[in-house]
């Protein structure tokens, strides 16, 4: 099937978009209000975008207290959503008015971060502590008006669990980190599914002689 996005003629139950770029990582980002106040809510269009220097976006469809948060007080964190803190996660997206602090109504704890000043969630092991760069803006869909802030971030400081660490290498599988899917569905990464995959090489042709896989005769 084909079908034109202006219109959504896709014919499905839901709109397929966010079941086809997938899985998607989620940034739970935390941020402070002028007022000190703390917000905390899961992103899945988000992505690290660069990493020398290294750069995280997210983006808020409509009004969100991330982007709003971020742009006011130039800062913000980001702390990774595990198997272990999906339901935590989640309750941290539920729609509540900006006074409220979602560490408290998610149930996890502040660490306080050392480069910017909005904490990091305690229990996550990972947090990428960001200084705000620029937003840019999706152009309005045209049948219903919807437009995305989207904030890019320039990561100044990083934590990570020591206990992650083995080998001089970050253990990312062990931590089972979590994505979205399209619809109500997500994904996790479990050491079990993680793979290695060499660069390609090149004979003097110029053809691609490797990494296939190893077929026996
Ligand atoms: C896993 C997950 C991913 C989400 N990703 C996004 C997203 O990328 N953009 C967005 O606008 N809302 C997203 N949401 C919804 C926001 O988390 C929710 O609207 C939240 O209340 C926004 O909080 P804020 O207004 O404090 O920024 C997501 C929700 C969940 C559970």
């Amino acid at each position: 099937m084909y079908y034109d996005t202006a219109k959504n003629n896709h014919g499905l139950k839901h709109n397929p978009m966010k079941a086809l770029v997938t899985p998607r990582p989620i940034g739970w980002i935390s941020t402070l209000d002028k007022n000190g106040v703390a917000n905390l809510a899961p992103f899945s269009f988000f992505n690290l975008v660069s990493d020398i220097p290294p750069c995280v976006m997210f983006s808020g469809g409509g009004p969100k207290d991330s982007w709003k948060n971020a742009q006011d007080t130039g800062e913000f964190v980001c702390s990774l959503s595990t198997w272990d803190l999906r339901y935590e996660m989640n309750a941290s997206s539920a729609e509540v008015g900006p006074e409220v602090d979602e560490f408290a109504i998610s149930r996890v704890t502040k660490a306080e971060s050392r480069f910017v000043k909005p904490p990091r969630v305690a229990e996550s092991p990972v947090a990428l502590e960001c200084k705000y760069v620029s937003t840019t803006t999706t152009p309005r869909h045209e049948k219903t008006g919807k437009i995305h802030h989207l904030v890019l971030g320039l990561v100044v400081g990083v934590y990570i669990d020591d206990r992650f660490i083995k080998g001089g290498l970050v253990d990312t599988g062990a931590m089972k980190p979590i994505a979205r899917m399209g619809y109500r569905d997500y994904a996790v990464v479990l050491p079990e599914n993680v793979f290695t995959l060499g660069l390609p090489e090149l004979d003097a042709r110029g053809n691609v002689t490797g990494p296939w896989e190893k077929v026996d005769a």
